[in-house]
C-alpha cells in the first residue's frame, strides 16, 4: 500500500513502522486504543510552509505568520514543539489562549477567531496583548470595544469577512460562503459598515482583515477566489481612507485521505496566494501576511491504534471489531470521512472486511469493504491520518475514557497524553447528600 503523504510510515518484514519503531509492538508496550503522533512528520510539515512562503517576507520586507489553528489538536506537547518551531496560535477560546500561552507563543504571533466571543475571553485576549480579535459581528465588535474600555486600554482587530467563495469540500466545514454563520459580508456593504463604526470606537485599532472559506480544500481556485475578493476589499478601504496592514487568509488546505488523490501541498498555495497578492503591489502596501493552517500541519501525523477483539461474520460483511471507537475518532462518524486504514502486520492473502469500534452507535464504522491483508483477533490495525480533528474532538461517550498519545521521532517515543481512567469519567460528578 502507498502512503501519500505519511513519510514517516514504512513497512519493514511484513511489519508497519512509524519513525521506524514497530507499530504492533507500540500497541503492546502502551495499549490501545493509542494515538501516535509523529514530530518527524510534524516538523516536515510546518516546514514546509515556512519554505513555501519565505519569498514573501524576503521581496516585501512584510511579516508572513504560521497561526496553528489549535482546534485541529491542541496536545500540549505538539503545541510547545510548534511554538518552538516559530509557529503562532489560532486561538477560538479561553482554553485555547491559556495552552497557547504555557507553549510560550509570542502574544503577537495570536489570533483570537470565533462568532460568539465571551467578555471573559476577550478580557483574556485583552491582557495578553494579542495581535488581533477577528471580529465576526457588530454586536462582537461592541462587545471588544466596551470590554477593552473598561479596562482602559485598545483592543487590535481585524475583520472576518465572509467573501461568498464555494470551498468546494464537505458542507460541514464549509464556512465562508454566503449561507454560512461566520464572518460580514462584503458584497451587502456589511463589513464595510461594521469598519467604519470601528473607525469611530475609542478603544480598539483596526489592523487587519481575516478570512477563512473552509477546511479540506482539495483544489486551489477557490483559495485564489478568497485572496482576490480580499484583496480587492483591502484597495476599496484603502479608498476610503483606511490601511489594513494584516491580510489573514485563514486556513484550509486539504491532505491526502484518499491515497489515490494527489492533491495541493503547500507550495502550491504559496505560489497560487502570492502570484494574487502581488498583482496590488501598485494599488496599495503590502501587507503583512497571516495564515492559520490547522489540518495540513498535524493531520498527516497521526495514527490511531486499535487491537482486534472479535471477527464476525454477517450475510453480507464480514467485521472486524477493534478497541478504538468513534468516542476516540468522531470524524467519519460525523462527516462520513474517509480514513486510510491498514494492519500492522501484513499477510499476503488479502480480504474484504468492514472495521467498527465498540459502540452502541450504528455509525461507530472506520471504514466499510475494505480490502486488508487477512487479519486475526489480537492484530493491531491503524487508522491513518488522524493527527487533526481526532483526539482534540475525542468524549467519553459511552463512558469510555479517551486514550492515550506518545509522540515518535526516529530516536525516541515519550508519552504526551496518560490514558484517562475509570475515575476520571466520574471525576466532576457530584452526588448530592440525599443520595449519599
Ligand atoms: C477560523 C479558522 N481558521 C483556521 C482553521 C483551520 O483550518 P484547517 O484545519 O483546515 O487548516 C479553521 C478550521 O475550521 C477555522 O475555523
Amino acid at each position: 500500500m502507498e502512503f501519500l503523504g505519511n513519510e514517516m510510515l514504512t513497512v519493514k518484514d511484513g511489519k508497519l513502522k512509524i519513525d521506524g519503531h514497530d507499530a504492533g509492538e507500540l500497541a503492546k508496550m502502551y495499549e490501545t486504543p493509542l494515538y501516535v503522533m509523529s514530530e518527524t512528520q510534524t516538523v516536515k510539515n510546518f516546514e514546509r510552509y515556512v519554505e513555501s512562503f519565505k519569498e514573501y517576507s524576503e521581496k516585501t520586507g512584510k511579516e508572513t505568520i504560521f497561526s496553528f489553528a489549535y482546534k485541529a489538536n491542541t496536545n500540549l506537547a505538539l503545541t510547545k514543539l510548534l511554538s518552538k518551531l516559530g509557529c503562532g496560535a489560532d486561538i477560538v477560546s479561553a482554553g485555547e489562549l491559556y495552552i497557547a500561552k504555557i507553549s510560550n507563543v509570542p502574544s503577537e504571533k495570536i489570533v483570537f477567531n470565533g462568532n460568539c466571543k465571551l467578555k471573559e475571553e476577550i478580557k483574556m485576549g485583552i491582557e495578553t496583548k494579542i495581535r488581533a480579535f477577528n471580529v465576526d459581528s457588530i454586536s462582537d465588535l461592541i462587545l471588544i470595544n466596551e470590554t477593552a474600555k473598561e479596562m482602559g486600554k485598545i483592543a487590535n482587530v481585524a475583520f472576518r469577512v465572509n467573501p461568498n467563495v464555494d470551498p468546494k469540500t464537505h458542507p460541514k466545514i464549509s464556512t465562508g460562503m454566503k449561507k454560512n454563520k461566520f464572518g460580514l459580508d462584503i458584497e451587502s456593504g456589511i463589513a464595510l459598515q461594521t469598519i467604519k463604526m470601528a473607525e469611530k470606537m475609542e478603544n480598539v485599532k483596526i489592523v487587519g482583515i481575516h478570512c477563512h472559506i473552509g477546511s479540506q480544500l482539495t483544489e486551489i481556485s477557490p483559495f485564489v477566489e478568497e485572496t482576490r475578493k480580499i484583496m480587492d476589499f483591502v484597495v476599496l478601504l484603502k479608498n476610503e481612507g483606511i490601511n489594513i496592514n494584516d491580510v489573514n487568509l485563514g486556513g484550509g488546505l486539504g491532505i491526502p485521505y484518499d491515497k489515490q488523490k494527489v492533491i495541493p501541498v503547500q507550495k502550491d498555495l504559496a505560489k497560487a496566494i502570492l502570484s494574487v497578492i502581488y498583482e496590488y503591489e501598485s494599488k496599495i502596501e503590502l501587507p503583512n501576511l497571516i495564515l492559520e493552517p490547522g489540518r495540513s500541519i498535524v493531520a498527516t501525523s497521526g495514527v490511531l491504534l486499535g487491537t482486534v477483539k472479535h471477527i464476525k461474520d454477517t450475510p453480507v460483511a464480514k467485521w472486524i471489531m477493534i478497541d478504538a471507537g468513534m468516542n476516540d475518532m468522531m470524524r467519519p462518524a460525523i462527516y462520513e470521512a474517509y480514513h486510510e486504514i491498514t494492519s500492522c502486520t501484513l499477510r499476503s492473502e488479502k480480504e474484504v472486511v468492514s472495521i467498527a469500534g465498540g459502540l452502541c452507535e450504528s455509525s461507530d464504522v472506520f471504514g466499510k469493504d475494505r480490502e486488508l491483508s487477512k487479519i486475526e483477533v489480537n492484530d493491531t490495525i491503524a487508522i491513518l491520518d488522524v493527527g487533526a480533528y481526532g483526539i482534540s474532538m475525542a468524549n467519553n461517550y459511552n463512558s469510555r475514557g479517551k486514550p492515550a498519545m506518545v509522540l515518535t521521532s526516529e530516536k525516541e517515543v515519550s508519552i504526551i497524553r496518560e490514558r484517562e481512567t475509570l475515575a476520571d469519567l466520574i471525576s466532576k460528578d457530584i452526588v448530592p447528600n440525599h443520595l449519599l
